[in-house]
């Protein structure tokens, strides 16, 4: 695990968008895996600005979202779709057709995870390079500290903490839904190089936790301390509590 400590949100942001752009420069028809939440939003900023520029191509990568909120609309302005339409797609040249995230509408869940394992093993051959976020209490995608480790694509049940923390993009707390479609870690684990922002002082528990704590589906991002290509690019704030300076 490589891990750097930058100053501030911003400098975590260029560095990290640097690591992915170098990727999707050496193979252009790269696999990315994305994430939604707060942490990511600067890195997909700095990806906007470097395609604008021309110095990045986005016309042949396809791209795998780790998650979306059961039953909300692609069109819903809290959904994972929407956030990703904003947050990056509306803004660069991929193609539509390109861009996957669950169906958070399927009628069926349980097929709707089969089908989206398929796509990211069988039809993508994988995931070159993952972005992730991860939450207060160490989750990743939307895996939730439990007891055991989620291998493939799954319905979870949100926790009282995630909805809380997630809250603050709805109009009221009752309207976070209490079900989301997510990644397994084993999905996540097979990524070929896994590259997590991570960014202020209310996350520096859960980072000390996951990266110098024991290894626990209690702490589902304490997993990446066996992946064998990690970075992990984090704000001092969120890298305050490490004692590996
Ligand atoms: C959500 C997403 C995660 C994300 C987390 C942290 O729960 N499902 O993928 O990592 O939020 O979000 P933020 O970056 O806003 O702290």
């Amino acid at each position: 695990m490589k891990i750097y400590v930058t100053e501030n949100y911003e400098q975590m942001s260029k560095k990290a968008a640097g690591i992915v752009a170098a990727n999707i420069q050496l193979k252009p028809d790269c696999v990315l895996g994305l994430a939604t939440g707060s942490s990511p939003v600067g890195l997909y900023k700095e990806l906007i600005a470097a395609c604008d520029r021309g110095d990045l191509d986005f016309s042949q990568v396809r791209t795998v979202n780790l998650d979306e909120y059961a039953g909300l609309a692609p069109t819903h302005d809290q959904s994972y779709r929407y956030f990703m339409q904003k947050n990056l797609f509306d803004h660069i040249n991929i193609k539509r057709e390109n861009t996957n995230v669950p169906n958070g509408l399927a009628e069926d869940y349980e097929a709707e995870c089969a089908r989206y394992d398929k796509l990211i093993r069988e039809e993508m051959g994988g995931i070159d390079i993952q972005v992730l976020g991860m939450g207060h209490n160490g989750h990743i995608a939307f895996n939730e500290p439990s007891d055991t480790f989620a291998s493939g694509t799954n319905v979870v049940t949100l926790t009282e903490s995630t909805i809380n923390a997630n809250a603050r993009f709805f109009e009221s707390r009752d309207d976070v839904p209490r079900q989301a479609l997510s990644m397994g870690i084993g999905d996540i684990m097979r990524a070929r190089m896994i590259v997590m922002v991570v960014s202020g002082a209310e996350k520096a528990d859960a980072v000390k936790a996951a990266f110098e704590g024991p290894i626990t589906p209690q702490m589902p991002a304490s997993i990446l301390q066996v992946h064998p290509n990690v970075v992990v690019v984090g704000d001092k704030a969120a890298m305050s509590k490490l004692s590996v300076k």
